[in-house]
């Protein structure tokens, strides 16, 4: 599946890593750095969303769309769409960019804003990828794991960059029985969290 990118997802993520390698190297004001997730966490959470019961597929934190291209081929392989959010009006704009260049527009939904009050709408989740203002995953998780199916999973970043921030976040997801939870030393450390 991942021997056989398309050639357009594949120059777009190229271009992507060669821009936030940029950012993490030339002093890019903090807001402006596209801050996505290394390419073996974005086929990470792919290979899992490919795995994903039925349902819905969302992200939180689009950024440039980089992590959302490895989802889009998970939607391709699954026959599904994902539903992506970004609250910031110009990383927006860039992950629209992203994704018609990448030809994947008819398997990724943008939404534009604060995630937080669109989760209400959910019913039927099935994968979701947290990556977003570390003072919005409490919210975030209060709000998705009662909309998600048996077996659905959510994969939340930076459970180990950012342990510190995260503490309030990490204890409520590993101490809840709606959930089987266990952090994955990759990348920026990611929490994986199976609804059970
Ligand atoms: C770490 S970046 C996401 C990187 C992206 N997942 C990738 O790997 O390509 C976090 C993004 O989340 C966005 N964000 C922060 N809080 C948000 C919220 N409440 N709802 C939607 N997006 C949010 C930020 O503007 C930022 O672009």
């Amino acid at each position: 599946m991942f021997h056989e990118i398309p050639q357009a997802v594949y120059d777009r993520m190229k271009y992507l890593e060669h821009m936030d390698a940029l950012d993490r190297s030339g002093g890019t004001p903090s807001e402006k750095r596209l801050r996505q997730v290394s390419p073996e966490m974005g086929k990470f959470i792919a290979m899992l969303a490919m795995g994903a019961p039925e349902g819905v597929l969302i992200e939180i934190g689009t950024s440039a769309g980089y992590s959302a291209l490895w989802l889009a081929l998970a939607c391709r392989y699954l026959g599904r769409k994902l539903v992506t959010f970004e609250v910031l009006d110009e990383k927006a704009s860039l992950a629209l960019e992203t994704f018609r260049l990448a030809g994947v527009q008819d398997v990724v939904d943008l939404v534009t804003g604060d995630a937080r009050p669109c989760l209400d709408s959910f019913e039927d989740i099935a994968f979701c990828f947290l990556d977003a203002a570390k003072e919005v995953y409490l919210d975030c998780y209060e709000a998705l794991i009662p909309r998600m199916v048996r077996g659905a999973l959510l994969v939340a970043d930076n459970a180990v960059s950012h342990s510190a921030l995260l503490q309030d976040f990490l204890q409520r997801a590993m101490g809840d029985r709606l959930v089987d939870s266990l952090i994955v030393p990759i990348g920026n450390g990611a929490l994986l969290c199976r609804r059970v």
